[in-house]
């Protein structure tokens, strides 16, 4: 489903943020992408989600090459990728309800479909009966599920979420790691950037690690070992 095929994205004259990375992710995977600060997980999802182009290599969505999408197409191809991110980013005056509406409303949907599918995303994330509190009145946990049910709500068919525990303790860490996992087993393919090595070491699910910008390990399975 997505290929990454000797793919580079070098800065300036020559930091390498991701050098000559090579690996797929099949439909309905779990991958956790785990390295230090700086090993370059976010330049790896911000090239798969085309906001930064290769220096050199490819990125390939179901097969097809994702520079090669006409600008006109970009859209409907973001909206197959669900984003979820360390700071949440809702807006603070939308209710947790109209957070996730809002992305529907953009895009011209009627009153009735919105209802419907905002209720249906919530429910997913058991936030029902918090749906009318505004992100000030909700724990760093239920932000982070209003975010992931947003990132739900155009069906997306990959979930990337970029250190979403960053902000975290570790008990509602677990809760939003479950929350993926539980995501993934409905079929939507997660790919789980994080630093953070118990998170990793729990799921029992693949690890791709990433230092210095290169794949060094990609295990079924794998533990975070740096
Ligand atoms: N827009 C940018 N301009 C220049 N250098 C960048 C840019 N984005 C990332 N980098 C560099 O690329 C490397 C990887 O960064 P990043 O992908 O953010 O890593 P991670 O998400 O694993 O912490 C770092 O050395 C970082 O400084
Ligand atoms: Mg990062």
């Amino acid at each position: 489903m997505i290929r990454f095929e000797n793919t580079s994205k070098i800065y300036g004259k020559d930091t390498a943020a991701i050098d000559r990375v090579s690996f797929e992710v099949k439909k309905g995977e779990f991958v956790s992408l785990v390295g230090k600060s700086g090993a370059g997980k976010t330049t790896l999802l911000r090239l798969l989600l085309r906001e930064e182009d290769p220096t050199s290599g490819k990125v390939l969505f179901d097969d097809q090459d994702i520079a090669e999408i006409p600008s006109g197409f970009i859209p409907d191809f973001r909206r197959r990728i669900g984003t979820v991110f360390q700071d949440y980013k809702l807006l603070p005056m939308k209710t947790a309800y109209e957070n996730v509406a809002y992305v529907m409303e953009v895009m011209g949907a009627r009153g009735g479909d919105i209802d419907r599918d905002v209720s249906e995303v919530l429910k997913l994330v058991e936030l029902m009966e918090r749906a009318e509190h505004f992100p000030n009145q909700l724990s760093g946990g239920e932000k982070q599920r209003v975010a992931i049910a947003r990132a739900l709500i155009h069906r997306p068919d990959v979930i990337v979420a970029d250190e979403p525990t960053g902000n975290l303790d570790p008990y509602h860490t677990q809760d939003i790691i479950k929350l993926l996992a539980t995501i993934n087993g409905l079929g939507t393919t997660v790919i789980l950037a994080t630093h953070d090595k118990d998170v990793i070491n729990r799921l029992g699910k693949r690890v791709i690690t990433l230092d210095d910008g290169k794949v060094i390990r990609d295990e079924e399975r794998g533990k975070f070992i740096l």
